[in-house]
């Protein structure tokens, strides 16, 4: 097997604030190979953003990358200085974030904004030609007259075009992308994801896909990382993940997909809350909301392979106990967890 182009291992972000300090990225650590979708799922505030902000190494103050390793081709960014790491950015290592507005300044052209990302990585030779191709690419007509133009004069769909081709445009090994999709409406989303699997299938671009969309994971990802209270608590294959999940935070989120069959109003949702992450409770973090919780949930389990593949941080399904039947879910429909 060839090495990841991404090897995250003990990864730990910390903010520590007048109010006490977040861990919000606990130990974590995973792999994305060539041409692989790893996707990252989890509900709101459980550390999807600060991991991938740390892996490229754009924390900002007051919070810290406090230990692990990010290696990306085998090279640890965390011992980088930031000329190093800012020649990755972009070049090895694109992004792309949920609001396209972020990413593009309302007072250039498109074709402009382009062309200083090529010059920035001293590709400014490349010039228009490369623009115009690359806009082409993401299915964008007409791009010379696209690339004159400026962000407010396009649709959402079609800035969010615009960022994945500039994510894309120095052809890098690893994407990071962060609820691309999530600000579009749903056709429009659909195309763009579509967009995406095509690019990074076409250039064996790994992709780190972060989501709340449960649909979204069924269609774009090869693995699956489940992010709880800033700890991974399950990693597996997207299918074993659908099929036979191991922890019962993974199939709270299954269940909480809503079937097509089902009246409204009678969605199954999780019971309660995550925890504080500034005051972490000591041992299993999901106990409080666990219906299979004992005693010993009260000490902190490992993540721990219990098949190729497949991971999970539960006393009780490591034991092999059989966690209940996941009820049948519908189809890979779109739901904010
Ligand atoms: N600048 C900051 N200062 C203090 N705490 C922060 C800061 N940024 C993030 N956090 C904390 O880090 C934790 C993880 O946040 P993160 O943004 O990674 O969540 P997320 O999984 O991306 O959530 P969402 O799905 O809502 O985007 C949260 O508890 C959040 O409050
Ligand atoms: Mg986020």
């Amino acid at each position: 097997m060839t090495a990841p182009v991404l090897q995250v291992s003990g990864l730990t972000t910390r903010f520590r604030t007048g109010y006490g300090t977040v861990t919000a990225v606990d130990d974590v650590s995973f792999t994305v190979g060539r041409g692989e979708t790893l996707g990252l799922v989890g509900e709101s505030g459980s550390g999807k953003s600060v991991t991938a902000m740390s892996v490229l190494r754009l924390v900002a103050p007051p919070g810290r990358i406090e230990a692990g390793r990010v290696e990306l081709n085998g090279v640890n960014l965390l011992s980088l200085d930031e000329e190093g790491m800012r020649q990755r950015r972009g070049t090895q290592a694109g992004l792309v974030f949920q609001n396209p507005m972020t990413a593009l300044n309302p007072v250039f052209s498109i074709g402009w904004q382009m062309g200083e990302v090529l010059k920035a990585h001293g590709r400014g030779d490349a010039g228009a030609a490369a623009v115009h191709q690359a806009l082409a690419a993401v299915g964008m007509p007409d791009p010379q007259r696209q690339a004159a133009s400026f962000p407010h004069q396009m649709s959402g769909g079609m800035r969010q075009r615009v960022v994945i081709a500039m994510g894309m445009l120095n052809e890098p090994q690893l994407l990071i992308a962060d609820e691309p999709t999530t600000a579009l409406d749903v056709t429009i989303q659909a195309q763009v994801l579509q967009l995406m699997k095509k690019l990074t299938h076409d250039h064996g671009t790994a992709l780190l896909l972060i989501t709340h969309n449960m649909g979204v994971i069924a269609r774009m990802c090869d693995r699956v990382a489940v992010m709880y209270a800033g700890e991974i608590v399950e990693e597996a294959p997207v299918r074993e993940l659908f099929a036979d999940s191991r922890h019962p935070y993974t199939r709270g989120l299954l269940r909480s997909i809503p079937r097509v069959d089902q009246p409204r109003g009678q969605l199954p949702t999780l019971p309660g809350a995550p925890p504080d992450m500034s005051a972490l409770p000591g041992g299993c973090r999901f106990r409080e909301r666990c219906e299979f919780a004992q005693q010993r949930c009260q000490a902190h389990p490992d993540l721990l392979a219990i098949a190729p593949g497949h991971s999970t941080r539960c006393w009780v399904a490591q034991e092999g106990t059989s966690l209940a039947e996941t009820p049948a879910r519908g189809e890979a429909v779109d739901v904010v967890l």
